[in-house]
């Protein structure tokens, strides 16, 4: 385990934004983790995989924690009914490689969830979702380190308190644990049960003749769809979707239906509208449209890029532009997905 100086960290934000941490360090236990924090002075910070982060500073004055704390395991066979499975998971794993690891193993349940960057100690923080699936509903619990305590702690589905693409580790407990472990509760065959409700899915499977589809069929369907929508973070930085998905009465709904006939919005059971923020920015005029090395990516306008070269500051002045004109347009505030550091 060694501590890096003034490091880059570039190569550990999906934007690919070059700032500089005072010192970085990979750690592959909870033991490595302590043994850090005993001798660390500076104000820590944690990092998964990057994928939901953007570095606004060009000089961060702490020690950046890479999680990477690895192993998958069966850990319970339950040959019931339903055909569950809870699998261990290592914090630093890769969310993607799970998920290939899963499709191979015959589990199901998180096939939806297929080509989300990130980690799997990330994942609970959000809680991920893709094509009408989150982590929440394949979460059994997870174990975290106390950064203060150093206690390692049990997280039941209740105690993280998930909702849409949100949980208590981005509210009351921020920055206080490192997510070591995650247990998950899929499902083997023949109870596999699939995900096809989004009309991508079912337009997807269609085209290849599917009729009868399994789960690889299923992420084989979303990566394509994804390939096709969003940008790969290794070639253009990005880290997906900036903004949430805004919720609003439903009474306003109609209103803005009444002047924006197109607009696009789902409704939910508490008789409110989930909007589709990519048809808001896009209406407004700002998909495709470049600013030097930063942009609003061409095919996903809820997607702000970095062609390369840009700064974190230059992205973060233009979310809040984007901000400013949906509340002037449409009379909704647009709330960052991705957290700004
Ligand atoms: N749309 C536009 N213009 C755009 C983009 C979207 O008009 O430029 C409209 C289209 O009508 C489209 C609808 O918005 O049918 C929905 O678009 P899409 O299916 O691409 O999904 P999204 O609502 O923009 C959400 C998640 C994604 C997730 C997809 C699929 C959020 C913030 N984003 O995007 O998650 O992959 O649904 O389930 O909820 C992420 O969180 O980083 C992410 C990529």
């Amino acid at each position: 385990m060694k501590i890096d100086k003034n490091y880059s960290l570039k190569k550990h934000n999906t934007f690919g934004i070059d700032a500089t941490a005072a010192a970085f360090v990979e750690i592959h236990s909870t033991e490595e983790l302590k043994a850090v924090l005993k001798n660390n002075p500076l104000p820590i910070y944690l990092l998964g995989g990057g994928s939901n982060v953007l570095l606004t500073k060009d000089f961060y004055d702490c020690l950046f924690v890479k999680n990477s704390i690895l192993g998958i395991k069966i850990v319970e066979n339950v040959e019931n009914t339903e055909g569950s499975q809870i699998v261990e998971i290592g914090g630093g794993e890769s969310w993607h490689d799970v998920v290939l690891w899963a499709i191979k193993s015959d589990l199901g349940g998180i096939e939806n969830l297929s080509l989300i960057p990130g980690t799997i100690g990330a994942a609970p923080i959000q809680n991920i979702g893709a094509y009408g699936v989150e982590l929440k509903n394949v979460f059994h619990q997870l174990v975290a380190f106390n950064v203060q305590t150093y206690e390692n702690q049990i997280f039941t589905l209740e105690d993280c308190q998930f909702g849409y693409r949100d949980s208590i580790f981005k509210n009351a407990l921020k920055g206080q644990y490192l997510i070591t472990k995650v247990f998950l509760k899929l499902t083997h065959s023949p109870y596999h049960t699939l995900n096809m409700q989004y009309g991508d899915i079912q337009k997807m499977l269609s085209t290849n003749n599917i009729t009868q589809p399994t789960i690889k069929d299923i992420s084989d369907a979303v990566i394509a769809i994804r390939q096709s929508k969003l940008p790969d973070p290794a070639v253009i930085g990005n880290a997906g979707s900036f903004f949430k998905n805004p919720e609003i009465p439903l009474a306003q709904f109609n209103d803005l239906k009444d002047k924006f006939p197109s607009i696009v919005g789902y409704p939910t059971a508490k008789e409110t509208v989930k909007v589709a923020a990519g048809w808001l920015i896009e209406t407004a005029g700002w998909k495709g449209k470049r600013f030097g090395a930063i942009g609003v990516h061409e095919r996903q306008a809820l997607v702000l890029v970095n062609y390369g070269g840009g700064k974190g500051l230059e992205i973060k002045d233009l979310a809040q532009q984007i901000q400013a004109s949906i509340l002037e347009m449409f009379g909704i505030a647009l709330i960052a997905e991705v957290n700004w550091l």
